[in-house]
Formats: structure tokens, sequence, C-alpha cells
């Protein structure tokens, strides 16, 4: 699908329908002012149009003399208007008219008050991108596409728009890649054919480098946490390592690791999940999905921030090698941990990787993983966890996440939960001594991994990383794409 803008005023002739955007004036009814005369008039002769209030996310359909369709799309009312009703309003119009195969225009002038026009423009083109995917590659019947959206626009300078086009897309791109890389069946994508793909991607993307360490490159760094949850597969395990360098580097230029949990299927292990919970395991590499959509968005914008990214890449199986609950196993950093639950496993893989990336000396670390049940307990399908050694790092992940409308509650790493995964017999224990607390206690786990003075936050995304059926620009099942415009947000507002 092609997104084009058009700066006239009228809209393209190959045009086949035109959304027109309209607001709600409480119980005085629509506020049209900005309509034609003519379309008024139609508007006005179709009998159940007195029935479209224009609130948030209404649509209306009624035809031009000449053939083109028009949708009324409802913003609400004007003075109440914020970015997240213009995603949500946009990604209604988008998902009604998804599988018409047509070029819609859609006029956006009237809707982009003064001082936050770049903002909303941005949130049309983001509602545009995350609500037009859809995951067909193992589907028979077609693709349902739009053919061509183009975005009538006059009343922000073509430049600044074209570069905000040019942006979204790098951006809406890259969340729909992590998206495919979540979808795609855990019979194809294992850990080896997840590395070879995200080699292949990130190679083309300039100031990129990608280096891919596999079983024999892990033993020689000592990674047995990461090697033990890896015993029982079929695949070798891969901790993918790239590195975007922007062009001009000083003293001053930060440096950002991103981490990411790659469990490309959770069976468990030998702590053998329960046939419904296995269901959607193929999920559980959301994390190394989203830090690599994020890194490939931020690459490409050419962001004055050094990145770096690390995915930890493995399936959690059962075989006779696989490693049995009691086992007691070494990390890279020398700490031993007493295996107590083999399905504690993303938090095994993300030590040694954690480890690892601090080796590279970021100034912060941010990962992202599915790492517990838990947190959709405490936090819902809706908001992410957060939590961290750092609370200036995680504040400017909260705001971030406000300035994205992506919900994210901090959770807190407290001395207790520490206390309670020491072990008697090791260093520590890979689960606590109850279920209670158990995403804090999980990062509590992780914290002991990050070196000395390096600043560190951990989202938990086992909630938002799929299944957003209150989103409408996030499919109601299946992967979401979520978070990777706050980490984007972040790092893009870290450049010096
Ligand atoms: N991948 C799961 C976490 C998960 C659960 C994500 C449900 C999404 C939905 C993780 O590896 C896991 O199994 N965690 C255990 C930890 C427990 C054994 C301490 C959990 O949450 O039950
Ligand atoms: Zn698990
Ligand atoms: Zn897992």
């Amino acid at each position: 699908m092609k997104i084009e803008l058009n700066s006239s005023n009228k809209a393209q002739a190959a045009s086949e329908l035109v959304i027109l955007p309209a607001f709600s004036k409480g119980k005085k009814g629509t506020d049209l002012d900005h309509w034609s005369a003519n379309d008024k008039k139609l508007f006005a002769k179709v009998k159940s149009s007195a029935h479209f209030t224009a609130k948030a996310e209404q649509t209306f359909f009624f035809n031009r003399s000449n053939g083109v369709t028009v949708m009324a799309l409802g913003l609400g009312d004007k003075k109440k208007l914020s970015a997240e009703t213009v995603r949500k309003s946009v990604a209604t119009a988008v998902n009604q008219l998804k599988g018409s195969n047509k070029q819609i225009e859609f006029e956006i002038n009237h809707f982009l008050v003064e001082g936050s026009k770049d903002k909303y423009l941005q949130a049309v083109l983001e509602a545009i991108y995350m609500t037009s995917y859809s995951f067909t590659e193992f589907k028979n019947s077609e693709a349902q596409t739009l053919k061509k959206v183009v975005i009538q626009l006059t009343a922000v300078d073509k430049k600044i728009a074209n570069a905000i086009l040019k942006s979204a897309k790098k951006l809406g791109e890259s969340i729909q890649v992590a998206r495919d890389f979540v979808n795609t069946p855990p019979n194809v994508l294992n850990s080896e054919v997840f590395a070879k793909r995200v080699e292949e991607d990130a190679k083309k993307i300039s100031g990129v480098k990608v280096k891919v360490l596999g079983k024999k490159a892990l033993e020689k760094e000592n990674c047995g946490l990461f090697l033990s949850v890896n015993a029982g597969s079929a695949y070798e395990p891969k901790l993918v390592h790239l590195t975007y360098t922007p062009e001009k580097v000083t003293k001053e230029t930060k440096h950002i690791a991103l981490v990411g949990k790659g469990l490309t299927f959770d069976s468990g292990g030998y702590s053998l999940k329960p046939s419904t919970s296995m269901v959607n395991m193929k999920f559980d590499m959301a994390g190394a999905a989203t830090v690599y959509g994020a890194f490939r968005a931020a690459a490409l914008m050419g962001v004055d921030v050094k990145v770096s990214c690390f995915l930890g890449m493995t399936d959690n199986m059962v075989n006779s090698h696989a490693t049995v609950p009691d086992s007691i196993m070494t990390a890279r950093n020398g700490k031993t941990v007493e295996i107590l639950n083999t399905d504690a496993e993303g938090r095994l893989v993300l030590a040694d990787v954690l480890n690892y990336a601090c080796d590279h000396k970021p100034d912060e670390i941010i990962d992202a993983a599915t790492l517990t049940g838990a947190v959709l307990v405490s936090l819902g399908h809706e908001i992410c966890g957060v939590m961290g050694n750092n609370q200036e790092l995680i504040d400017a992940l909260n705001t971030s996440a406000k300035e994205c409308d992506e919900y994210m509650w901090q959770l807190p790493i407290i001395p207790e939960f520490h206390k309670d995964i020491k072990s008697p017999i090791a260093d520590i224990k890979n689960i606590g001594g109850s279920r209670f607390g158990g995403s804090a206690k999980a990062g509590a786990f992780l914290e002991n991994f990050i070196q000395d003075g390096i600043a560190w936050a951990h989202l938990d995304i086992a909630g938002v990383g799929d299944s957003q059926s209150h989103l409408p620009y996030c499919p109601s099942k299946g992967a979401s794409g979520l978070i990777i415009r706050t980490i984007v947000h972040h790092i893009s507002g870290s450049a010096n």
C-alpha cells in the first residue's frame, strides 16, 4: 500500500473514496463548516444522516454525483481532540475500508489544530500504517488491502509534511516487520531462521553492523544460563548483536543498548506448561521483535545516538538433554543459579545477554520481554510493566510512553524481592518463594546481571505484546507492535 501527499486543494481524480472529517457540537449537532456547500447538501439529503453526530470513531457514507463515495469521519468535540482520538478514528475508517482495494483520499486540513499540526499528521500516518497491516503469508486467499491512500493536505509546509511522511513510513514498516516476526509460526521461525532473517534485514540499513554468535561462541562466552535453556532444542541458540553508528560520533554521543527475549517457542521445558497456556507461546520472542523493530526504525531515521541491539534466541523444549528442575547452572558473570522451574526461562536467557550487553559499556540498557504471566494479573493486557535500577531512565521511558499514548506503569524492585530469590545452595534461584509479585521478582533476578554503574530498565510486555482488542489500530488477535513507538521516541529524544 502506498501513502502519498497531495498538497493541492482538490482531491485527485483517481480517488474513489474521500474521507471528510467531521466534529460534534454536542446537542447542537455536527460541525461540518469546513465542508463544501455541495457535500453539505448531499449529506443533508440522505435522511439517515440525521443520526450521524460525528462522535469519535463514527462513520457515515454518502455519494457524490460523480460516483465518488464520501466517508464522513467523526472526531468528536474539536476542543477535546487528541492524538489518540485521531489515531483511533482514522483506524476505524481504515478498518472499514481495508478490504476495498480502492484508492482513498483523506482530507485532513481541518483537524490539524494550530500547535499540534505535526503531531496529528504523524498520528494519522501511524494509524494508517498500523491498521492496514494483515498477516497473510499462510493464507491462500488474497490479502485485503487498500490500493493507495492520498493525504490531501495544505495546512502543513510541503517539505515538513514530506519529512513526517518519510519517518512515519520507517516507523510504520518497522512495526510491521516486528509483527510479522511475532506472527510467524514456531515450526517456521526457529532461532536459526529468526537470526538469519534479522541479519538479512538489518544488513540493508546504512550504518548497521551485524554479528551473530552461535552455540560455540556462547560456550566461549560462558553463557551457561542461556545455554541451559537451549539444552533441549533441535536448533542452535543465537545471540544477534547489531550496532548502529550515526554518521557523526562525538564524545557526547549517547550509547543506548536494547536487549530482547527471543524465545521462538516456550513449552515450559520439563516444568511443562498446561496445553491451554502453551498455545500462543510462539509470541515469546515478542521482546526481541519489539526491540529489533525500534532499532530498525531508529537506524533508518538516522538518529544521532549509537544504538546496540542484542537478541537472545532459542526455544524452550524437552528432550533427554533438556535442563531438569534442581539443576544448578553458572551464569556468564559467574553467579550460580538454582533452576527450580524451567518455565522461568526468559530471565535465564536475558541474564547472560544483559551481561554481554554491559561489556559494550552503553550509557543505558533497555530490555523488552514477555517475561511473566504475573504482569497480566497486575496490569492487564493494556499496560506495559517497567522497572529497573535507575529512576531517571524509568521516568524518561514513562514520559515517552505518555507522549506516544502507550500505557506504562512502574513496578518496584524492593530489597525483599532480592532476598526472596536467594538460594540456600546456590547464589540465587530462578523463581521466588511464591507467585506473588512475580513480575518484579523476575526484575530482581535480572538486576543481578547488570554491571555496576549502568542504568537499566526492563519492560515486561507479556500483556501488551498481543491481542489488543480494545485498540482499533492493532489486530484483535496476534502481535500488537506496541511499545516500539515509545522506545523510538525515547531514543530520538536522547540525541545530543
Ligand atoms: N513466557 C512466559 C511468560 C508469559 C506467560 C507470557 C503468559 C505471556 C503469557 C514465561 O517464560 C513464563 O512461563 N513465566 C512463568 C514464570 C513462573 C514459572 C515463575 C509464569 O509467568 O508463569
Ligand atoms: Zn516460560
Ligand atoms: Zn517464556
